[in-house]
């Protein structure tokens, strides 16, 4: 059997998740697709640095684009990250020389999604991002694949680790912002830029990729209303605790009779309640369908292992033939988004 030959650019937190995977679990790999998975080639920055991983045996390209180009790998796993650079050029790169993509690159997604999307269609390639939404919980999968028979009403959860971690960790140390960052950094959960996570922005551009797949709108992170948590004090989070209340960083994509409501801010929810005991860097994920009622998704949503067991996820999908459209749907079909307006602040 033809095995599945990958370039993996980016081998930091996550890249060398994957690397190891696949060192540890190569027949078991190949006893579930059918073929075995080989890395063929690599890219950094730092040639020199220690990863703590065997890179012994793959090619180093100091090019992501070039390695994107090779002619020897199937598939470019893109784990540099970021909106523009490096990551969109090497995903063009692949997709115009007829290779599929799997990223874990939400940012580059939810601004570029569609037309990388229709870059891919029109090679005949296809896009895999579950490792971009909730790190660990296949939720993209399940959006796509097993609730394909239902109309999504409704996505909503806490999507962004560190906030969850930094908010838990408030409320139960009363530790305050720097020495939980540090704490995140260690952790592995933190974007090259940690504004993008207290911000709310990561966690929205996780929403505008559900809510793209949930229904079959092009990607519209613009069109989120986004605020961080920042703002949030110690004394916000013994208040809320006071009332019974935990402060979480809540997402929710909703259709309502005006247009697409997305909304990424703090919101207060019962202490009880499973969203209000989500701690550390945990999410969750509630998907409301006609046909299912409701599901909760719950996991790991950061960090080297959780991260990459959703890349390999999406490879063992390619080693299997499995080419599910980018947004679940062809792109030409995604219409544009309506924004609602809430009237929130
Ligand atoms: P890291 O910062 O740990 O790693 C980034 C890697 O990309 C490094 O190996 C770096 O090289 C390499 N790189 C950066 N720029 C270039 C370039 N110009 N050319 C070649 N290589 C380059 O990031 P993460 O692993 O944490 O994240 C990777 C992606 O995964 C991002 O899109 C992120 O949003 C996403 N993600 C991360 C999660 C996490 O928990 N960490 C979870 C879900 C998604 P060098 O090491 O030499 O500096
Ligand atoms: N920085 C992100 C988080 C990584 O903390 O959730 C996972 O997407």
């Amino acid at each position: 059997t033809q095995a599945l030959r990958l370039g993996i650019a980016g081998l930091g937190t996550v890249g060398v998740g994957v690397v190891k995977i696949i060192r540890r679990h190569a027949e078991l790999l190949q006893s579930r697709t059918g073929r075995p998975i080989e890395i063929v080639a690599v890219s950094a920055r730092d040639s020199g640095k220690d990863r703590g991983v065997n890179l012994s045996g793959y090619a180093w390209e100091t090019d992501p684009v070039a390695l994107a180009r090779r002619d020897d790998i199937d598939v470019f796993v893109e784990l540099m990250g970021g909106e523009n650079g490096p990551a969109k050029a090497s995903v063009e790169a692949a997709l115009t020389t007829g290779k599929d993509v799997v990223t874990a690159n939400k940012a580059l997604l939810a601004v570029h999604g569609q037309a990388l999307a229709e870059m891919a269609e029109a090679a005949g390639r296809v896009i895999r991002f579950e490792a971009a939404v909730a790190g660990g919980i296949p939720v993209i999968k399940s959006l796509t694949e097993g609730l394909a028979g239902n109309e999504i009403t409704r996505v909503m959860g806490v999507m962004n680790g560190t906030c969850n971690y930094i908010l838990t960790r408030m409320q139960s140390q009363g530790l305050g912002y720097n020495a939980l960052f540090e704490e995140c950094a260690q952790l592995g959960y933190l974007e090259a830029d940690p504004n993008l996570d207290v911000g709310g922005i990561d966690a929205a551009h996780k929403l505008a990729l559900l809510a793209s797949i949930a229904f079959g709108t092009k990607p519209n992170f613009d069109g989120i209303e986004i605020e961080g948590i920042e703002h949030i004090s110690l004394d916000d989070i013994h208040q809320a605790d006071d009332m019974g209340y935990r402060i979480k960083l809540l997402g929710v994509a909703q259709r309502t009779p005006r247009g697409l409501e997305q909304r990424m801010q703090p919101c207060l929810v019962p202490s009880n309640s499973p969203l209000g005991q989500l701690e550390g860097g945990t999410n969750m994920v509630v998907i409301e369908g006609d046909a299912v009622e409701q599901i909760v998704l719950r996991g790991p949503g950061a960090g080297e292992g959780p991260t990459a067991s959703a890349v390999m996820g999406d490879v063992c999908d390619l080693a299997r033939g499995l080419r599910v459209a980018t947004f679940g749907r062809p792109a030409a079909t995604l219409v544009e988004a309506k924004p609602a307006i809430t009237g929130l602040p």
